[in-house]
């Protein structure tokens, strides 16, 4: 399998198993709304795809991953991996074009060496997040960048809003969904920011597959509360995993949770 090139709080790798016995084994198109490190995606290898998510420097980096991959290895891989030179680089200000290979570049050497694949930005929007002292892992290959991008070649990939993503479902599509987890304290410092996927959020979520279901559309979705979708969701199966998981990107936070796997289909 082609590995994910990013580092990400809260990727599936450890239930790749399991969610990949519990996808359909017939669909149409791959749709992952909440794309993340796209671990899925990777595993299942669809031969068509839509991956989307609302953090605009990943979806970036994948989008110029996919267009001109030798470029943006001729930043990332030149790059020294040195405590002094990530602050260096962290410091850059990021351009707002929508051409940004020094932008693809400079997110994904950040994110291999920060803390724990978080991402989390100042109030002036700069990814903010320390070096990792530790464990942060083999940075990825030149080999590895262009397994990656070469399966990128099959997905459409946008930064959108998962409500987006969601309408273009069709018929036979399969969609995995994989949102934050909610938290009930009024202001949680998540992996992805303060408070990004709310109550209300919630609620357009269950909205949404709701009407995808009815289209005739397979839905997947990993979650930590599932009674509150199951009470709208009646009758979509349900399943559950252990996983260990650090809160907030803080390992000494770590532990063991029930995730859960709510299905439309058997
Ligand atoms: C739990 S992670 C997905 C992890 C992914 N399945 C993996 O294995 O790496 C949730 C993702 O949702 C994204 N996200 C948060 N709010 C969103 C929204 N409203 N619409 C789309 N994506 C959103 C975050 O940027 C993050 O990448």
């Amino acid at each position: 399998m082609t590995k994910p090139v990013i580092r990400w709080a809260g990727s599936k790798r450890k239930l790749l198993p399991k969610l990949a016995q519990l996808s359909p084994k017939n669909y149409n198109r791959y749709i992952e709304p909440f794309c993340g490190s796209a671990c899925l995606f990777l595993e299942l290898e669809p031969a068509k795809a839509i991956l989307s998510d609302s953090n605009s420097a990943l979806i970036n980096s994948y989008q110029k991953l996919k267009s001109d991959p030798s470029k943006v290895l001729s930043f990332v891989l030149r790059w020294p991996r040195t405590k002094d030179f990530y602050y260096t680089l962290r410091a850059t200000i990021p351009s707002e074009s929508k051409d940004d290979v020094f932008g693809a570049a400079r997110f994904l050497y950040l994110n291999r060496l920060c803390f724990n694949g978080v991402y989390r930005e100042n109030k002036s929007g700069y990814f903010n997040v320390p070096y990792a002292e530790s464990r942060s892992g083999q940075f990825p290959t030149e080999k590895e960048f262009l397994e990656f991008s070469k399966e990128l070649q099959k997905a459409e990939i946008v930064c959108s809003d998962f409500g987006e993503s969601l309408d273009r479902s069709e018929k036979d599509d399969f969609v995995y969904l994989d949102p934050p987890y909610s938290y009930s304290e009024q202001r949680h410092r998540g992996e992805y920011g303060y408070n990004v996927f709310t109550c209300d959020d919630e609620e357009r979520l269950i909205k949404k597959v709701s009407e995808a279901s009815e289209r005739g559309v397979k839905i997947l979705i990993s979650y930590n509360k599932a009674q509150r979708l199951r009470k709208k969701l009646v009758k979509w199966h349900l399943s559950y995993a252990p996983v260990r998981r650090s809160v907030a990107g803080f390992s000494k936070h770590r532990k063991v949770v029930r995730e859960f796997q709510l299905r439309n289909y058997v």
